[in-house]
Order: C-alpha cells, then structure tokens, then sequence
C-alpha cells in the first residue's frame, strides 16, 4: 500500500508566504506550542495557483512541531476529515532527518476512543505493540501523506522540526489519498 509520495512543485524554497511565522509570527506564545493552526493567506501564492488552477481549495493549514522536548507524537491516526483515508500535503522545516513511519493494526479492538487535538481535530492513539510497520521515508518536503493510518514522526535529531500539513478537498468533495496523488502527477518524483 502506497502512504506516501514525494513532489516536486517548483515553488521557490518554501510554501509559507513567510517562514518566520513558524519561529514568532503573530503570536509569541508559539515557542511553546506544538501544534496549531495557520490560515490559507499565509500560503506561498506560487501553490495557491497551482491548486487554483486544480479547482483544489485549503480546508485548514496545521503546524506540528516536535524537538528534544517532544520526540515524537504517539502513533495515531488523523481523524479530521473520517477515518481510513486521510491525504495531506506536508512540508518540513527545521530538521529533515526524522523518519515518518506508518503501521498496521494488529488488532482493531486496541483503538482507542477518539480524542480531539489542540486545534480541535479528532484523533485516536495507539499502543506500540498493538502494530507493526508498514513503511517508512524522510519527508524531504513536499510530500503528500497518508494520515488515515496509524504513523508517527520520530525526532532524534536533537533540533526541531516543524511540519506544516495542508488538507485539500476538490469542489464540496474530500479528496482521497489516490486522487490527491493523481492531481500532483506531474509534479511526482
Ligand atoms: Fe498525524
């Protein structure tokens, strides 16, 4: 099974408008946040017109962070949009050498019940012994994930990562992971 693949979009370095709102930005606070939200606005327009020009529009923009201070998150599964198949754009600043990792379940009844995140995206969490690995890459941005299975992001690299996640739905429709695939084809390397 596919979870992953790597882009090149030929945007310029970044697909921020501006990176410095991943460090201060508009809000100080975020020095010590981990997870939270940015707007459609605080995109590269370069990628904006790309996805324009797919009829694709931005359902919600996220940062995770992680460093010495917090590793890794617990391997879940990203339920904000239902559960299964969950596709999402992301692009890594910071530190690259941290593997991305997907799972399988073992054992469907180790779920746990859904929780919601700081923005306020459900999720639900798994124990490591209740999967086993699938696939695993370093997400040297841009890369469209799959974040409807259980995965995790592992950082030991002792600097941190910053990943801004983006979430895409074509007209009303949410996109699955192969057709988010097939709409950056030609962008696939
Ligand atoms: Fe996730």
């Amino acid at each position: 099974m596919k979870v992953y693949q790597h882009l090149d979009l030929d945007i310029g370095p970044s697909i921020l408008a501006d990176d410095r709102i991943l460090y201060a930005g508009k809000n100080p606070a975020l020095a010590t946040s981990w997870h939270w939200t940015l707007t459609t606005q605080d995109l590269n327009s370069r990628f904006l017109e790309i996805i324009n020009n797919k009829l694709l529009q931005v359902i919600h923009v996220e940062v995770f962070k992680t460093n010495f201070l917090n590793q890794s998150w617990s391997i879940h599964i990203d339920a904000d949009n239902g559960l299964g198949d969950v596709p999402k754009i992301n692009w890594v600043y910071g530190s690259q050498d941290c593997p991305m990792i997907w799972y399988k379940e073992k054992d469907t009844r180790q779920r746990t019940a859904q929780k919601t995140t700081a923005t306020g995206t459900g999720y639900y969490t798994f124990d490591a012994d209740s999967v086993e690995e699938i696939a695993r890459t370093f997400v040297k941005t841009p890369t469209i994930i799959q974040s409807g299975i259980p995965h995790t992001v592992i950082n030991n690299s002792g600097k941190t990562r910053w990943c801004v996640s983006i979430v895409l739905k074509k007209g009303d429709d949410l996109l699955t992971f192969e057709q988010l695939v097939n709409e950056f084809k030609d962008y696939a390397v």
